[in-house]
């Protein structure tokens, strides 16, 4: 077993670092505060190739593995995790086309994303389908050689600004999860209209909307798969991109301990700096434990998809584990930082807030538990 990343790991790592220290983090606060969307910002890390990872060398990607995007995701989470949602939505909803594609599909939607700055969503959750995929009600009708998709899509992802859209629709309510087909979708699609823009309590830097579908007529070679593979897309695409969710808390959880350890140096209480204190030492300890059990999960949930092996048990560990660890330690954070942490004069209360919606997306961590249990008790 190799613990040790290659050099080419390490190139990816330090220029995703540099980035996200030079470029992001200085801005993370400003994007926080005003929830403007920082496509500027969003372009350059298209210009360094550290967006749309998950595709293919052979249609313009920069050819690496999920562990490689788990690395560089790593590194920008640091920095923001708001922006860095943004930028790794483009691979969640590029990687359907990744793995259900033809050749013409991929040829045609992962090169246009190589080949231009464009962003893409992921248009799985519906008001009264988030946890429950296979009750899913936008409808998709057959109408000749095309067909025409109706009804919401809600907490989405770039939904205000993507150029792309992947929408899983049904095609019969009462089939449940065979009757879910997925299509690409793009915006200026008459019919497919951005609704309102949530204000969230954290992840601010991300555009996050309801998308209306009216009428919207899609021919037939922009489905994914067969008519009825639709479901398996979706579970297909998440067990290949929640370790990424596993890889973000490990940013944030990082950020938090490496503040937490400079304010326990400097600040002080009964006459000495905090970090003398056991109560202040045994957060900090437990942060970096967890951070670094989180990380090794999440790495072995990328090697083992990047291997090609069914990864939904472990994907659901790394993704479930480490944002709950991210959570206790921004938690952690703010109580180190004491009443200053609860300002917004310091960077802790913003990674609290951030950190709270890891554990809701991409699956909530009670769904994880129940992929885990499904999988144990399967074995
Ligand atoms: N890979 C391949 N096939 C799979 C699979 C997987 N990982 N998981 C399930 N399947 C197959 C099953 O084998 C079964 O196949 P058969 O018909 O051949 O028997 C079929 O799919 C149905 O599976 P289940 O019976 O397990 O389905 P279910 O209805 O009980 O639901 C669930 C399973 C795990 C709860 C699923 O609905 C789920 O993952 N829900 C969470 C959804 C989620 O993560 N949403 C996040 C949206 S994205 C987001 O948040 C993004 C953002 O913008 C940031």
């Amino acid at each position: 077993m190799e613990f040790e990343l290659n050099d080419e790991q390490l190139a990816l790592q330090q220029t995703a670092r540099r980035f996200a220290r030079e470029q992001i983090a200085p801005v993370a606060a400003h994007y926080d505060q005003s929830g403007e969307f920082p496509r500027e910002l969003l372009k350059k890390t298209w210009e360094l190739g550290l967006i749309n990872t998950c595709v293919p060398a052979e249609y313009g990607g920069i050819g690496v593995g999920i562990l490689e995007s788990c690395l560089i995701i790593e590194e920008l989470a640091w920095g923001c995790s708001g922006i860095t949602t943004s930028i790794m939505c483009n691979d969640l909803g590029l990687m359907p086309i990744v793995v259900a594609g033809s050749e013409d599909q991929k040829k045609e939607w992962l090169g246009s994303c190589t080949d231009d700055f464009k962003l893409v969503s992921f248009c799985l959750s519906e008001p009264e389908a988030g946890s429950d995929v296979a009750g899913l009600q936008l409808l998709a009708e057959k109408d000749g050689d095309d067909y025409v998709l109706n009804g919401t899509k809600c907490w989405i992802t770039n939904g205000g600004e993507a150029d792309i859209y992947t929408v899983f629709a049904t095609m019969d309510r009462s089939s449940r999860h065979k009757g879910v087909c997925a299509f690409v979708v793009a915006r200026d699609t008459p019919g497919l209209e951005p609704g309102k823009k949530e204000d969230k309590m954290g992840q601010r830097a991300s555009d996050t909307r309801v998308v209306h579908f009216d009428n919207v007529r899609v021919p037939a070679s922009q489905r994914l798969g067969e008519e009825s593979q639709g479901f398996k897309i979706a579970m297909q695409t998440l067990d290949r991109t929640r370790p990424c969710i596993g890889a973000l808390a490990v940013g944030i959880a990082d950020r938090a301990l490496d503040e937490s350890v400079a304010y326990a140096k400097e600040r002080k209480a009964f006459g000495f700096p905090i970090g003398n204190f056991q109560a202040v030492q045994f957060m900090l300890a437990d942060m970096a434990k967890d951070i670094e059990a989180s990380r090794l999960l999440t790495l072995q949930s990328a090697w083992m998809v990047d291997r090609g092996l069914r990864a939904s048990k472990n994907s659901a560990f790394a993704k479930c584990f480490a944002t709950d660890a991210a959570m206790r330690a921004t938690t952690d954070a703010v109580q180190v930082f004491g009443g200053n942490g609860y300002t917004k004069d310091y960077p802790v209360e913003k990674l609290m807030r951030d950190a709270k919606l890891m554990q809701i997306y991409e699956g909530t961590n009670q769904i994880q538990r129940l992929v885990i249990a499904r999988e144990l008790l399967k074995e």
